[in-house]
C-alpha cells in the first residue's frame, strides 16, 4: 500500500482538539497515525516545515454549472479550484439544466466528480421539481441516488406548504433542507435597501426578505422536527432569530460566504457588478454581526457559493447575474479573520471543515486514525494574487480579482493522493 508522511507540519485538528507539530502518516486512503517523530522508511515524505495541515475543506454550497452552462465552469474545472482551494468535498448546487431533481442528473453529477477523482462532488437535490416551487421532489429516489440535502437555491421556496412539506420529509429522510432565504416580492433588485439603494436609485433588496424567510423556516422545524440548513446568512438580525430559535432547541443550522464576513455595501461603488451577490453585501453593522456571531458559534460553518459567470453575464449592476467565484478565496478570507483576532486557526478549520462535514453527516473533516485520508497543507502566510496564471476556474468574477492575498495551499491531498500541488 501507499504511503504518504507528512513531516514537520503543525497539525490543527478540531475534531481531537489537537494543535501540535506532530507527523501524520498515511496508508492507503486511510490516516494510519498521528505521532510525534514518525519513522517510516518506505513512504513518500512531505516536508510541511512552516506549514498547517489540516483535515481538508468541505464546501456546503457551490455552483459548478454542469450540466447545462458549463461555459461558466464544469465539474473538472470546479473541482480544480475546489483542491487549490483546499477543499476534497463539495456539495454542487441543483441550479443546472437540466436541474438535479431526477436521479439521474444526480448520478451524473458524482460520477463526473468521481471520474476525475479530486474532489468528491456531492449533489443537493431541489426540493421542487424543476426547481419552480410547486411540487415536491422525489426525495426518496434522489437520496438513493447520492444527494446529501435538498434546495431550490437561486430559487427560495416561497410556499409555506411546500417548506413544511419538506421539512417533514427530513425528519423522516435524515437529511437536511437548506434554503436560499429570501422572499420574492421583497427582493426584486440587486442592492441592499438604504443607503445605497438611495444613492444610486438601483432597486434593492431587503434585510427583512431574508429575515421574515428564516423565521418562518425556524418556525417550521419547530413543528415539523426537520433539519433546516439556512444559506448564506447576511444580516444582523437573521443572527439573533437563529440564535433564539437554537436556544428553543429548534434544528436549525447555518452557512455565511467569506465575502459577506470581509464586503460591505460600499464596495458596490468600487467594483459595481462584480459585488453583486444574493443575498446582497450589507452593512457594515451587519459584517460585524456576522463576525460576532462566527466567534461565538451561532453560525456553523462557511460554504463559499462558488457562483462563477461570464463577462458579458456581469455587465450592468442591476442586470448583471449574482454571485462570485469563491473557492480559492475563501482561505485567504478566513485567514484574515484569523490574523485579526476574530477568530482562532482551530475555529476557522471547524468552521471550513468539521463543522460543515457534520452538518450533512460525512466521516471526512476531521484526522482522526482510520478516516479518510483528505488532507490540506497551506501556508498561512504566504502571499499571492488571484489572476490568469493561479486562477482554475473558467470565470473570473470576484472582486478580489487582481487584489493581494494572504494564505496559500500548498498541497491538498484526497484520499491519500496529492490532488493539488502549488505550481505544478
Ligand atoms: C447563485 C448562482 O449564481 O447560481 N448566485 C448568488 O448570487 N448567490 C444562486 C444562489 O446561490 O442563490
Ligand atoms: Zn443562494
Amino acid at each position: 500500500m501507499i504511503k504518504v508522511l507528512i513531516k514537520n507540519g503543525t497539525v490543527v485538528d478540531p475534531s481531537q482538539g489537537i494543535v501540535d507539530k506532530i507527523d501524520l502518516l498515511i496508508e492507503g486512503d486511510r490516516i494510519k497515525r498521528l505521532d510525534y517523530e514518525i519513522f517510516e522508511p518506505e513512504a513518500q515524505v512531505i516536508d510541511a516545515s512552516g506549514l498547517i495541515v489540516a483535515p481538508g475543506f468541505v464546501d456546503l454550497h457551490v455552483h459548478f454549472r454542469d450540466p447545462g452552462q458549463t461555459y461558466k465552469e464544469d465539474i473538472l474545472s470546479g473541482s480544480k479550484c475546489a483542491v487549490a482551494g483546499g477543499f476534497t468535498t463539495v456539495v454542487a448546487m441543483p441550479n443546472t439544466n437540466p436541474p438535479i431533481d431526477s436521479p439521474h442528473v444526480a448520478r451524473y453529477v458524482s460520477a463526473q466528480g468521481k471520474c476525475w477523482g479530486l474532489c468528491d462532488v456531492l449533489p443537493a437535490g431541489t426540493i421542487t421539481v424543476g426547481r419552480k416551487g410547486e411540487e415536491l421532489s422525489d426525495f426518496y429516489a434522489l437520496k438513493e441516488a447520492g444527494c446529501v440535502c435538498f434546495t431550490d437555491d437561486g430559487s427560495p421556496v416561497q410556499r409555506t406548504d411546500i417548506m413544511q412539506k419538506a421539512l417533514i420529509f427530513s425528519s423522516e429522510l435524515g437529511v437536511p433542507i437548506m434554503n436560499h432565504c429570501e422572499d420574492d416580492l421583497l427582493s426584486q433588485g440587486s442592492v441592499t435597501e438604504g443607503y445605497l439603494s438611495a444613492l444610486t436609485g438601483l432597486k434593492s433588496r431587503y434585510p427583512e426578505a431574508e429575515e421574515t424567510m428564516i423565521a418562518r423556516d425556524c418556525v417550521l422545524a419547530y413543528r415539523t422536527g426537520g433539519h433546516l440548513h439556512v444559506q448564506h446568512l447576511t444580516t444582523g438580525f437573521g443572527v439573533e432569530l437563529i440564535r433564539f430559535f437554537k436556544e428553543k432547541g429548534v434544528k436549525v443550522t447555518c452557512e455565511v460566504n467569506p465575502y459577506h464576513l470581509l464586503l460591505d455595501e460600499g464596495t458596490m461603488l468600487s467594483e459595481g457588478p462584480l459585488a453583486r451577490v444574493n443575498p446582497p453585501l450589507r452593512k457594515k453593522e451587519d459584517v460585524l454581526a456576522l463576525r460576532e456571531a462566527l466567534r461565538e458559534g451561532v453560525i456553523d460553518c462557511v460554504a463559499t457559493d462558488h457562483a462563477p459567470h461570464a463577462p458579458y453575464e456581469k455587465g450592468l449592476i442591476d442586470s448583471s447575474l449574482p454571485g462570485m467565484i469563491g473557492l480559492q478565496t475563501a482561505l485567504p478570507i478566513m485567514l484574515k479573520l484569523v490574523e485579526e483576532e476574530v477568530i482562532s486557526l482551530v475555529r476557522m478549520v471547524d468552521l471550513m471543515s468539521c463543522a460543515p462535514a457534520k452538518i450533512i453527516g460525512l466521516e471526512v473533516g476531521t484526522l482522526k486514525e482510520g478516516s479518510p485520508a483528505d488532507v490540506v497543507i497551506f501556508d498561512p502566510k504566504k502571499e499571492w494574487v488571484l489572476n490568469e496564471e493561479t486562477n482554475f476556474s473558467k470565470s473570473k468574477n470576484t472582486p478580489l480579482w487582481g487584489k493581494p492575498l494572504k494564505g496559500k495551499v500548498i498541497y491538498t491531498l484526497k484520499g491519500g493522493r496529492i490532488v493539488y500541488k502549488e505550481n505544478s
